[in-house]
């Protein structure tokens, strides 16, 4: 504790000398959480970082999420507590295997999950988050969609649109650990809760659900429901602000699984050694970020 304290007073006295703001995802450990200027989603940081003035930008998530801060803000320094938490499902596809599925399907717009690495997001339409992915995907001027790379949101997704949907074979590691076995399991335990799920769960799990919705909108449903009591199919980082927000309620994770492991390679001892040494930094090519630019940008425009 007394370290902890230490880091954080360090911590305040480096962000105002290099002008630096901390962003940090809802997955995050809570020691960065608290430090944070702004916990958000994708989407909610994405934006952030696109409009902050700061020099500095202090991205607490996966690899992909610094990147895309890095992409849709140019001139900013932005600094990774460790270079080494990626996203598994980022990994899952390529700009070669995405330039190949788009040479079979020449009338398809490519709508790709922000969990994608710059490259990809370069060949790409526009992008998404799980908070957007529906109105992302109705807004597209095609009948057709290449879909990348979560093969479940996907699933969600084109029960929802009329649009056709060839669905990449990507998905996240630590939600689609959540089996019905699970949710059956711990309904038996906790009869009176509701289940809310992530829709990068399994799609027999999210048919279980009380509710569906990205971080952001299992956040609101919680805060906002009659009910006292949840069971929880997103990861654990969730419950910081799941607890902050509704102090009387209770929550159960659906499984001990539910923890992305990159997203905790970062911790508060990091994220104050970036301020101190100003490294790790995220660079991404000119002609790359330009090209990825312009589907992020979309995405942010969709209304
Ligand atoms: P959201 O923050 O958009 O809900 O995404 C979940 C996720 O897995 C991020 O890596
Ligand atoms: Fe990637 Fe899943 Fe971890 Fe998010 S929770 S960073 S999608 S592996």
């Amino acid at each position: 504790a007394e370290q902890n304290r230490e880091l954080k007073e360090r911590l305040l006295q480096l962000k105002k000398e290099r002008n630096a703001i901390i962003l940090a995802h809802y997955y995050q450990r809570d020691e960065i959480q608290e430090v944070a200027d702004f916990r958000g989603d994708s989407f909610l940081l994405a934006q952030k970082a696109a409009e902050t003035d700061a020099d500095v930008i202090v991205f607490c998530g996966v690899h992909f999420m610094g990147e895309s801060a890095k992409i849709l803000a140019p001139n900013k320094i932005v600094l990774v507590p460790d270079e080494r938490a990626g996203c598994p499902m980022a990994d899952m596809v390529n700009p070669i295997g995405l330039r190949e599925m788009k040479a079979k399907h020449p009338n398809a717009k490519v709508v790709t999950y922000i969990n994608s690495s710059a490259d990809v997001k370069a060949e790409t339409d526009i992008c998404c988050t799980s908070a957007n992915a529906v109105k992302v995907v109705n807004s597209v001027d095609a009948d057709e969609i290449i879909w990348c790379p979560d093969k479940n949101l996907g699933h969600y997704v084109q029960q929802q649109t009329n649009k056709k949907m060839i669905i990449w074979e990507g998905y996240c590691n630590t939600h689609d650990m959540l089996t019905v076995k699970d949710v059956v399991e711990m309904r038996a335990k906790y009869p009176n809760a509701e289940f809310v799920v992530h829709p990068e769960c399994r799609p027999e799990v999210v048919a279980m659900a009380d509710f569906v919705g990205s971080t952001t909108g299992i956040l609101k449903y919680c805060r906002e429901s009659k009910h006292k009591e949840f069971i929880v199919g997103t990861e654990d980082g969730t419950g910081y602000q799941l607890r902050v927000d509704s102090p009387d309620k209770t929550f159960h994770f659906a499984s001990k699984f539910l923890v992305c492991p990159n997203m905790k390679v970062n911790n508060l001892k990091k994220v104050v050694r970036a301020l101190e040494t100003m490294q790790p930094q995220i660079h991404v090519p000119k002609d790359v970020a330009d090209k990825a630019r312009l589907s992020l940008e979309r995405m942010l425009l969709v209304k």
